[in-house]
């Protein structure tokens, strides 16, 4: 893509992102995208240059999303989850035969998974904001990516806070690594849980 055109679209999904934050600030949580430096991040964390099959909850306006499938293998695929139509919109308008965009909730990553007759993820990159979305509904969503990780498979989370840490530790054990990406608005962790053997 030349410059001008990427520039240009980096600019409508800021402003897009800025104005979902706006109507829906608890499922949004921040008022820009994810930084490059952020991607670079998480794409290490989540080994997505060797999966075969990734899952990301809360696509956005795609800049993760694009992310990942630079890295993705030719034959791998990409489920993403996104509660927001505003956001699925933007999702689906990327043109990659690897990408299958679901609009629903986190929560139902399993059913989800089944619709698209995918098999099991080898990692799940998430943006969602476990600190804003109530204990209940993040246990939810743990609860459906302990139930879909295969042993070895990865959770990758960025967040601003630590809940997501202290609702995984129960199921997903401690984190395995935990690392802190300053280039970014908010500066975010990222956490990495493998799921153990059973
Ligand atoms: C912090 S934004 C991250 C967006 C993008 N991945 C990025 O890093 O720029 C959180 C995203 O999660 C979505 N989201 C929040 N709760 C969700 C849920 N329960 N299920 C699916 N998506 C959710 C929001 O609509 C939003 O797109």
């Amino acid at each position: 893509m030349p410059d001008n055109v990427e520039q240009q679209k980096q600019q409508d999904d800021r402003i897009v992102f800025l104005r979902e934050f706006l109507k829906h600030p608890n499922q949004v949580a921040s008022i820009i995208p994810s930084s490059r430096f952020l991607e670079r991040r998480v794409m290490d964390q989540a080994n997505v240059k060797t999966a075969r099959m990734v899952v990301e909850l809360g696509g956005g306006t795609g800049g993760t999303t694009r992310a990942i499938l630079r890295e993705l293998p030719p034959e791998g695929k990409l489920l993403v989850i996104e509660i927001n139509a505003r956001f699925c919109a933007r999702l689906q308008a990327i043109n990659d035969p690897r990408l299958i965009v679901h609009r629903g909730n986190a929560q139902d990553l399993q059913e989800a998974i089944a619709t698209h007759g995918l098999p099991a993820p080898d990692a799940i990159i998430s943006g969602i904001p476990f600190s804003t979305m109530g204990h209940d509904t993040g246990s939810r969503v743990l609860n459906a990516i302990k139930s879909v990780l295969p042993p070895g498979g990865c959770f990758v989370a960025y967040q601003f806070r630590k809940q997501v840490y202290e609702l995984a530790r129960p199921l997903l054990g401690r984190a395995a690594r935990v690392e802190l990406a300053l280039l970014n608005i908010p500066p975010m962790r990222v956490f990495r849980w493998e799921q153990q053997p059973a």
